[in-house]
């Protein structure tokens, strides 16, 4: 896709995230890895984080980025992990799926909290850690892999798969929240969710109808937007396919 065919991207080259340090999770592979792969390719030095220590090790040589294994159920231990990095895109990918049958009341309080601890207890961490610096330095980009299923709108929220659907309604939350704290893009971060649509990943299965790439391409092209503290691009909303869709 051409970035500069739809949306607020403005000006940028090849090259617009050079000097930028990008920590992405779930970096191992799916959209992760190729969210990563693109902002190395757009000149970002990428830290990856995952549990499989070869798969993300292999993810981060092709792209020239460091591996950083960390297991984020340890919600704990997640600062201390990336205590001292200076990043300035923090995209949350990693994520894990409910079981399919877990409906609201079929759902056991430890599959919930399994699910919240790396769905939207990490995420909030590792903002946690990492925005107070991109906030300080005035340039940041926080984007955060949401889902249909958590919107409050459409196919979202519509019952099943209460622990998923519901973790991402949460991160819908901390990213509208957190983006109206920052003044929507004023203090030079901005902060959005996206929603891949359904992808052949391992997650997605090999008979979704988007391609990896498709799922990819909006949350590398948040990541790349032009923005200014004066002049903010629109922040604190949800997007899909590079254009706005209700929370
Ligand atoms: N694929 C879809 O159709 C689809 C649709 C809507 C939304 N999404 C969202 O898009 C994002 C990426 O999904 P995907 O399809 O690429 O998923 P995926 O293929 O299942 O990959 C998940 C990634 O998350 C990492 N991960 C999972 N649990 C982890 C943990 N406890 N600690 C550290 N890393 C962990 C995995 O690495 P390790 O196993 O190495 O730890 C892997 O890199 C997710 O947030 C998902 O909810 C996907």
């Amino acid at each position: 896709m051409d970035p500069t065919a739809r949306g607020n991207l403005g000006p940028v080259s090849s090259t617009d995230l050079a000097g930028r340090t990008a920590l992405v999770t779930g970096a191992s592979r799916g959209l992760g890895r190729a969210i990563a792969a693109g902002l190395a390719s757009a000149g970002a030095a990428v830290i990856g984080v995952a549990r499989d220590g070869d798969a993300l090790s292999s993810a981060m040589e092709a792209v020239g980025g460091r591996a950083l294994v960390h297991d984020l159920a340890d919600v704990d231990g997640i600062a201390a992990r990336v205590e001292g990095l200076e990043v300035d895109v923090l995209v949350n990918a990693a994520a894990v799926m409910s079981s399919k049958r877990s409906t609201t009341l079929a759902t056991t309080l430890g599959e919930w909290r399994d699910v919240r601890a790396v769905d939207l207890d990490a995420p909030f961490a590792l903002v946690s850690a990492l925005v107070p610096g991109m906030a300080r330095r005035r340039w940041g980009r926080v984007v955060n892999l949401s889902a249909c299923l958590g919107r409050l709108t459409g196919p979202g929220t519509a019952g099943g798969l209460a622990p998923y659907r519901v973790a991402k309604a949460g991160l819908n939350a901390l990213t509208r929240n957190l983006a109206h704290e920052l003044a929507l893009g004023r203090r030079g971060v901005l902060v959005d969710a996206t929603c891949p649509g359904h992808c052949r990943t391992d997650m997605g299965g090999p008979d979704a109808p988007r391609s990896i790439e498709e799922g990819a391409d909006t949350a590398i092209w948040l990541c790349r937007r032009a923005s200014s503290p004066s002049e903010p691009a629109p922040t604190g909303r949800l997007w899909e396919d590079r254009a706005e869709v209700p929370w």
